[in-house]
């Protein structure tokens, strides 16, 4: 087997998806679609991955920075992508073998297809194998021209004839190509078009006037190549990732009720019997155990959650981790490093960070709990407050196992309620409660007998 190198074509500047972020980096199911390339470039353990950036490189470059092992090369200026891989010359020029060039902005590609690409191009020795598609609306592509069965040559949709623009073949952008002789034909491209640009597919021409071979590989599926050149097309690809995505979930046990408005991650583990209800976002590193019931307008980033869980709407989660059989929300917000243990429940409108509820424990209503351990069996009452920043630190608070919080109490940190204490309601906790006592800072109510009818009388003097 031929040594195998990758080329991976980032550079331009996007012009059509108008935006200052580079086009290559505009996110595909949670990820930067060239990062999709990249994971598809490195299932052929290539030798070494070329990437070739220009249009703010620097950006590129640092989206990239863990993703080992690249080799970058800068095209300044952009003169079109043949000159982008004649760039690469220095990097490759005591190489041999097969180099597969593929475009930043064809994230779909399956590895699956990449390796058959490279075994057809293989098979009949071709100095290079176009990958095409035979597609109903080739509007935009590059249109693969044939003399009798072979291909003659590539043409651009804005150099083409009307008659050419009629084809239904296209051209993917992605090609293998050997490399013996490789960058003496890439510099015999000229810029002779619309664009004034040095094309990469009228290598294609160039070849076969050398009397070199040069075959094409058609994809099944068109999807897998389709280009991403403006915004709608981002969208389009974008769900198309999606529905692959539900698609295998469903196929896995998982209930999604509408999988056209449910945003699963690639990166996403969901295990059999949970239920999606429309409108629920599951991003980044999370996991889902078996038989959780996850309710419209949730949106959980980084987390674990585990089995049988409930997420009522509209909660927001983020790194945090929820055990077996708790429920949360709705209208929760579980910021980084909450850890809800089994069986616990956060109610509506409560807030979470870097906190513990421990096991059956309840915050139902109301409540801010920030930087605190929180027991078993623990009853949080409506309105309370850990006062967790005083402008300058933020101090713990710990609620032991049994403790009872009355609604309304501020929990002054760092404070701890020991185990099976109750708060008042109303209560101010600036000292440690000890365990089994009451605590209460309120002062002794005082009633105003008749203040209400005195009131009025004052009120008709005046
Ligand atoms: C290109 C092909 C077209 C094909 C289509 C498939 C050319 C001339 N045309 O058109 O035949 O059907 O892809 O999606 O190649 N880039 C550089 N340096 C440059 C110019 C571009 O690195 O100077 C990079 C871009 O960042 C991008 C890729 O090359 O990742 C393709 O460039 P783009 O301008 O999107 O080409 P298309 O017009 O889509
Ligand atoms: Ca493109």
């Amino acid at each position: 087997m031929p040594d195998v190198h990758v080329v991976v074509l980032a550079a331009g500047q996007g012009t059509r998806i108008k935006s200052a972020r580079p086009k290559v980096l505009h996110r595909v199911a949670g990820r930067p679609m060239i990062a999709h390339v990249l994971a598809a470039a490195r299932a052929l353990q290539p030798r070494s991955i070329t990437v070739v950036v220009g249009h703010r490189a620097d950006v590129v470059k640092s989206a990239l920075s863990e993703s080992a092992g690249l080799i970058y090369v800068v095209q300044e200026p952009q003169l079109g992508t043949g000159h982008a891989l004649l760039t690469t010359e220095a990097v490759l020029k005591d190489s041999t073998g097969t180099v597969i060039l593929l475009s930043g902005d064809v994230p779909l590609l399956r590895p699956k297809t990449l390796k058959e690409l490279l075994d057809c191009h293989h098979s009949t020795g071709a100095a290079a194998t176009v990958l095409t598609a035979v597609v109903d609306a080739p509007h935009g592509y590059g249109r693969i021209v044939r003399s009798g069965e072979r291909i003659a040559r590539i043409v651009e949709e804005r150099d083409a004839t009307p008659e050419e623009r009629k084809i239904r073949e296209i051209n993917s952008g992605i090609y293998a190509f050997a490399l013996d002789g490789l960058f003496d034909a890439v510099r015999a491209i000229a810029s002779e078009n619309a664009q004034h640009e040095y094309y990469l597919p009228d290598l294609v021409a160039i070849f076969r006037q050398a009397g070199r071979r040069v075959e094409t590989m058609t994809v099944a599926n068109p999807d897998e190549i389709r280009g991403i050149n403006s915004r709608a097309e981002l969208a389009e690809v974008s769900r198309i990732v999606r529905q692959e995505k539900n698609n295998e979930l469903m196929a896995a046990g998982v209930t999604i009720e509408d999988p056209a408005t449910t945003y699963v991650d690639d990166s996403v583990t969901i295990a059999a019997d949970t239920i999606l209800h429309p409108g629920v976002s599951l991003e980044g590193r999370t996991t889902i155990g078996a038989g959780c019931e996850i309710h419209s307008g949730a949106r959980i980033v980084d987390s674990r959650i585990g089995d049988h869980v409930t997420i009522l709407n509209h909660c927001v989660i983020t790194s945090s981790t929820i055990a077996n059989n708790a429920s949360i929300g709705p209208f929760a917000h579980l910021r980084p490093e909450s850890d809800v243990r089994d069986h616990a429940k956060v109610g509506n409108f409560v807030e979470l960070k870097r906190t513990v509820l421990g096991s059956r424990s309840k915050a139902n209503h109301l409540t801010y709990l920030g930087d605190a351990t929180i027991g078993q069996n623990v009853n949080v009452g409506a309105g309370t407050i850990t006062c967790n920043y005083d402008g300058v630190t933020k101090s713990q608070t710990v609620i032991e196992d049994g403790a009872f919080i009355g609604s309304d109490t501020q929990l002054v940190a760092p404070v701890t309620v020991k185990q099976g204490a109750y708060v008042g309601s109303g209560t101010t906790v600036r000292e440690d409660v000890p365990a089994g006592a009451l605590a209460v800072s309120a002062g002794k109510q005082r009633n105003i007998e008749q203040w209400v009818e005195l009131k009025k009388k004052s009120r008709g003097k005046s």
